[in-house]
């Protein structure tokens, strides 16, 4: 397994890697989430690229960058089990050199959900991505459910900016046992609150049972949703929303597919899921 630091390394490298070339863009602290998507890009692909970059510019000044987990020697020994060929984890300042103003940003889509909790979110993810995208050259690039309008932004951006030699691929949540998503944040939570984090995969699958029981009037599965939850002493509902699963509108009947999502805070740690009703 090839550690690559710089962008001019990374290219030449990119050049004696056999094609087809998978591609999995992380902000490292890897979990088994990670791996599965590793793993299936190595399944489909001659090669695998993994990046590992804190992106500063996808965080909020409130938010957790200086504080973000970091753990490069153990996410290297977890990349070599799972074979990937070279790992791109470049500096901050190789990313963005002093001055550096160049942006990448999509429209409505990205003023949505983790968009508008987040303003500036969106444009770092596409900017870093773009960015990663023109010095990994990937063939395929996963991407995972979990982060659902993080999949959808990307998926849009590829095809609206031409990336046309580029497949974006995105794959399941992964949960531990217990059902939360896996989350490089999960490690914030107190014992307390990684107890009642179960709440969320739980009041998701409750959404999709009144589906399935015939119930189509999103503000009653919304309240249904949100009375749940609030038995959870720990958890502060940030949103819920349900949405058309490709423009993110918010849906008054549900029609699918539907995008049925959340954020909860126990304490300063945000939680995210979500699940696709079909
Ligand atoms: P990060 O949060 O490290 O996630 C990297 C990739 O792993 C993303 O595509 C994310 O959706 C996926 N992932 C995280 N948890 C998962 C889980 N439980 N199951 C399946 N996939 C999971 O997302 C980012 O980094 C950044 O925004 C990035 C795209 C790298 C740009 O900086």
């Amino acid at each position: 397994m090839r550690i690559i630091e710089s962008i001019a390394d990374m290219k030449k490298f990119r050049l004696k890697l056999p094609e087809p070339v998978g591609f999995v863009p992380t902000m490292g602290y890897l979990h088994e989430g990670h791996l599965a998507l590793v793993r299936h890009a190595k399944s489909e692909n001659k090669s695998v690229v993994v990046s590992i970059f804190v992106n500063p510019t996808q965080f909020g000044p409130q938010e957790d960058f200086g504080k973000y987990p970091r753990d490069p020697q153990r996410d290297l020994a977890m990349l070599e089990t799972v074979k990937t060929d070279a790992v791109f984890m470049p500096p901050v300042e190789e990313m963005y050199p002093p001055g550096y103003d160049t942006w990448v940003e999509l429209g409505k889509i990205t003023h949505r959900l983790e968009g508008a909790a987040r303003p500036t979110h969106f444009r770092g993810v596409t900017t870093v991505v773009t960015k990663l995208f023109n010095i990994v050259q990937p063939n395929r690039a996963y991407f995972g459910q979990k982060d659902a309008q993080q999949a959808l932004v990307l998926t849009k951006m590829a095809r609206e900016l031409n990336m046309d030699d580029l497949e974006v691929i995105t794959l399941p949540t992964v949960r531990e046992p217990d059902g939360l998503a896996m989350s490089s944040r999960n490690i914030y939570l107190s014992p307390a609150e990684r107890k009642g984090a179960t709440v969320l995969y739980q009041s998701l699958r409750l959404a999709e049972q009144l589906y399935q029981n015939g119930e189509r009037d999103a503000r009653k599965v919304h309240q249904q949703m949100l009375d749940l939850i609030q038995k959870e002493p720990l958890a502060q509902v940030d949103y819920i929303s349900i949405a058309n699963a490709e423009t993110l509108d918010e849906l008054d009947t549900i029609k699918l597919p539907a995008l049925v999502s959340l954020v909860v805070k126990f304490g300063r740690t945000r939680l995210l899921d979500n699940i696709v009703l079909r």
